[in-house]
């Protein structure tokens, strides 16, 4: 098992699903001597196991990969008039709403099957704690196990299960909010407010806003072991973003994020767009069904450049994300924020 906070730098790329974290990205914040993680949400567990062989190509360092813990389906909630509301929007962008679908686990038990077999050095979960067999398992492979919190509750229920660390997420975290239940509306207590609550008895992680070396080192003297950052590593080299999300995060015209369950169901932090405008406050809680539903919009905004039907996850310090390879990221931050400490 690895010591998550026991790393030259103790800053952690967080995983950031639906293409921006590379295997590259993961390598590059990984020999910058920072921890990197990949996003298995969404994936096929054969996908995930092709990312998992790249990084190891590429460095024999340790690294996390990172999964979403599925919940019973929400099939009381009717989405049609849902469906209705989005219809124009998708008949704007030429595309159609598929029907949803209700068995949706994000593969997870697949997933689980393979990180067992690979024996990934570190585990992190979102949304939620995984039975306390799956922790055992993994614990029993030598994987690390991090559950991500945003409450004290859910700290100690995850301390609970067995997980070795925890991953406190505050609220200007961009991306999803990992509250355990999806109809829970995620708290507004600041990161370091939250920092200083939860006092679990393993190693925290910090994570959300990060993105200037002070907010790093008032996280680490907050308590937290390590930082975890993900909008700070958007629009590095090394990110698979799409260039439209990338260049919004610098636009001066799109100063505003906001926590919105517009795009998948779930809240989530993104700069506001068109669609956020539209959406937010009227979507269903119904995660991932909200998602499937709204991805043929998001891939046509996508391949058209058009950001505003894009989900521009981001943090609340997004307007510092810089350009450049992510290990001149890891290593300007860390310098800065060693001389505040
Ligand atoms: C583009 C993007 C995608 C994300 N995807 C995931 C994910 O797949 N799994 C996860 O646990 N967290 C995800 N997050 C949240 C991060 O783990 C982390 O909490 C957040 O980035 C911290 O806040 P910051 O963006 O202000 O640094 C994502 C964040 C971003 C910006």
């Amino acid at each position: 098992m690895i010591d998550v906070s026991g790393r030259a730098i103790p800053i952690v790329q967080a995983p950031m699903a639906g293409g921006v974290s590379t295997p590259a990205l993961v390598q590059a914040v990984t020999s910058a001597g920072g921890l990197g993680f990949l996003a298995g949400g969404y994936l096929r567990a054969d996908a995930l196991r092709e990312q998992i062989r790249a990084v190891r190509q590429a460095t024999d360092q340790p690294f996390g990969v990172n999964l979403f813990v599925p919940e019973p389906p929400r099939r009381e909630v009717d989405l049609r008039p849902y469906c209705e509301r989005l219809r124009p929007v998708a008949e704007r962008y030429g595309v159609t709403i598929p029907e949803p679908d209700w068995q949706d686990d994000d593969f997870f038990a697949e997933k689980v099957e393979m990180l067992l077999a690979e024996r990934v050095p570190v585990v992190s979960f979102t949304f939620g704690i995984p039975d306390a067999g799956v922790i055992e398992a993994f614990r029993a492979a030598g994987s690390t196990v991090i559950v991500t919190v945003t409450t004290a509750d859910e700290a100690r229920n995850a301390v609970t299960a067995g997980a070795d660390a925890l991953c406190v997420q505050g609220p200007e975290a961009g991306g999803h909010r990992s509250t355990h239940r999806m109809t829970d509306e995620p708290g507004r207590a600041p990161l370091v407010e939250l920092l200083r609550r939860i006092r679990p008895g393993v190693p925290v992680i910090a994570a959300g806003g990060m993105a200037t070396p002070d907010a790093i080192a008032a996280a680490l003297a907050a308590g937290a072991s390590a930082v975890q950052l993900g909008t700070a590593f958007v629009r590095s080299d090394e990110s698979g973003a799409k260039q439209a999300h990338k260049d919004a995060l610098a636009d001066p015209g799109r100063p505003d994020t906001v926590v919105t369950r517009a795009f998948t169901g779930r809240p989530a932090r993104a700069i506001r767009t068109s669609f956020v405008e539209q959406f937010d406050g009227a979507t269903p809680a119904v995660h991932p069904q909200v998602h499937q539903l709204t991805a043929p919009i998001r891939a046509a905004a996508a391949a058209a450049g058009d950001p505003e039907g894009l989900a521009l996850w981001a943090g609340t310090g997004h307007r510092t994300a810089r350009t450049g390879p992510a290990a001149e990221i890891v290593a300007e931050l860390w310098t800065q924020a060693e001389r505040l400490r």
